[in-house]
């Protein structure tokens, strides 16, 4: 296994360039399932998670090409519907393939995927609005089952905003038999994303980005250029990396219209933020502490908390943060407190007393953001910071350690240690 070693107290100055996003490209690689002819992907991002779904289209029955700047795939026919436990412990996300391969072959047998490091993360939403649109769904030896010779449109409405859910929900109905209306849907870009490119292909969707989505189904889809989206989570990462440093990051090819509660939480803390259309400039300054709760969009994403908490550690004062998506997701916690933070759980809550300093440690990653969490805080921590199972990293951030790198950074990845 791979791990970073970062040699803090840099301030980070110069310009990155934002990758496209994961969590645009996962639904949008699984909704290439959905036609037979060729989708020409640009700004796909190089990283673990996409090279699974890559893999895993390609064994349903995907040709995948990479070109320069683009990957050509297409799915002329589906020779395999399953995805096994094997995918699926290596990647949640795979849940993502059920929808599209019930829509187009009538039938799909994928794992159910189990909890993970941040949560429970049921997916019952997602089955229960397949059965509505007509499915039968039965598990047995924790594979899920569902056939439907024809889905129907149907009125489904969420207990509660599931991102995947909703796209797995839009992949399916864009095919289905009829009108589907989805009420109390997740708002996220990524999913707007979803239903431009779903669009692009012929479907029918309007609504996306408010939390009630009206799919007319059609009865064939075919393939489309598309450009994904930047990823926002990636330049709020590297916001808060010129924070943390007191540096001055130019990030390009980013969208600050899907950014703004990250913009506003950072200016609270006292960084100066300068806005573009397409591009965001961090100049960091003091660090105040602010408190934060994370919430569905348009609120403060989930996936920036392990990072904002990074910035609170070494804040002015008192800050809480509430986390309200993800019953676990504080693993980060501990690690930050082997640096020197003072961080007390309760509950959902985290009470972070700024400190002065942090200072490098051995340190482990055990979930994605949690990993950008302790990355940043080895950049602004006193001495070398070594962190380890960057696996995790390597899932959701594209040659992070080249592009910090090149703004300044001293980090170094590490081969094939423990
Ligand atoms: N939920 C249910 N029942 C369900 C589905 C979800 O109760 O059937 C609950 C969850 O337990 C959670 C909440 O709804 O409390 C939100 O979960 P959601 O289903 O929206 O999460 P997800 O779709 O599994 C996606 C992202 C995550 C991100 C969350 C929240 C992808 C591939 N994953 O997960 O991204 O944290 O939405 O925004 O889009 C990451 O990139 O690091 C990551 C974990």
């Amino acid at each position: 296994m791979d791990k970073m070693l970062i040699q803090g107290g840099t301030p980070l100055e110069g310009e990155i360039r934002i990758s496209g996003a994961k969590n645009a490209a996962l639904p949008i690689l699984a909704a290439t399932l959905l036609s037979t002819t060729p989708h020409r992907l640009k700004n796909v991002p190089k990283l673990g998670d996409i090279t699974t779904i890559k893999r895993l289209l390609e064994k349903i029955g995907a040709t995948v090409s990479e070109e320069a700047d683009h990957c050509v795939i297409q799915v002329q026919a589906i020779g395999n519907n399953e995805a096994s436990y094997d995918w699926v412990k290596t990647m949640r996300a795979t849940i993502l393939v059920l929808g599209p391969l019930l829509a187009r072959c009538g039938e799909a047998h994928v794992s159910l995927p189990g909890g993970c490091a941040i949560g429970a993360r049921p997916i019952q939403l997602h089955l229960d609005g397949l059965e509505k649109m007509g499915a039968e769904i039965h598990i047995e030896h924790g594979m899920i089952h569902a056939k439907a010779a024809k889905l129907k449109g149907a009125p489904i409405y969420f207990e509660a905003p599931t991102v995947t859910g909703t796209e797995n929900l839009m992949m399916a109905a864009a095919l289905a038999e009829g009108t589907t209306i989805l009420e109390n849907a997740a708002c996220e870009p990524e999913i707007v994303d979803l239903a431009h490119f779903l669009n692009r292909c012929g479907a029918q969707i309007m609504g996306a980005g408010t939390d009630k989505i009206v799919i007319n189904g059609v009865s064939s889809l075919s393939g489309a250029d598309y450009e994904i989206m930047p990823d926002r989570i990636e330049a709020g990462t590297f916001m808060l990396a010129g924070a943390i440093t007191r540096g001055d990051l130019m990030l390009k090819r980013c969208n600050p219209a899907d950014m703004g509660s990250i913009i506003e939480k950072l200016q609270a803390t006292g960084s100066e933020v300068k806005i573009q259309k397409k591009s965001i400039r961090v100049i960091g300054k003091e660090i105040k502490a602010v408190d934060a709760k994370t919430l569905p969009y348009p609120g403060l994403p989930t996936d920036m908390q392990a990072q904002f908490m990074a910035l609170m550690s070494v804040s002015d004062g008192l800050s809480v943060i509430t986390e309200t998506i993800f019953e676990s997701r504080f693993n980060h916690c501990a690690e930050l407190r082997r640096m020197g933070a003072d961080i007390r759980l309760e509950g959902h809550h985290a009470v972070i007393k700024g400190v002065p300093h942090l200072s490098g440690a051995p340190v482990m990653a055990s979930d994605l953001r949690a990993s950008a969490c302790l990355i940043l805080a080895g950049l602004v921590a006193e001495g070398e910071t070594e962190v380890l199972r960057i696996y995790h990293l390597d899932r959701g951030y594209e040659a992070i350690e080249e592009k910090l790198s090149q703004v300044g950074a001293s980090i170094q990845r590490v081969k094939g240690s423990l």
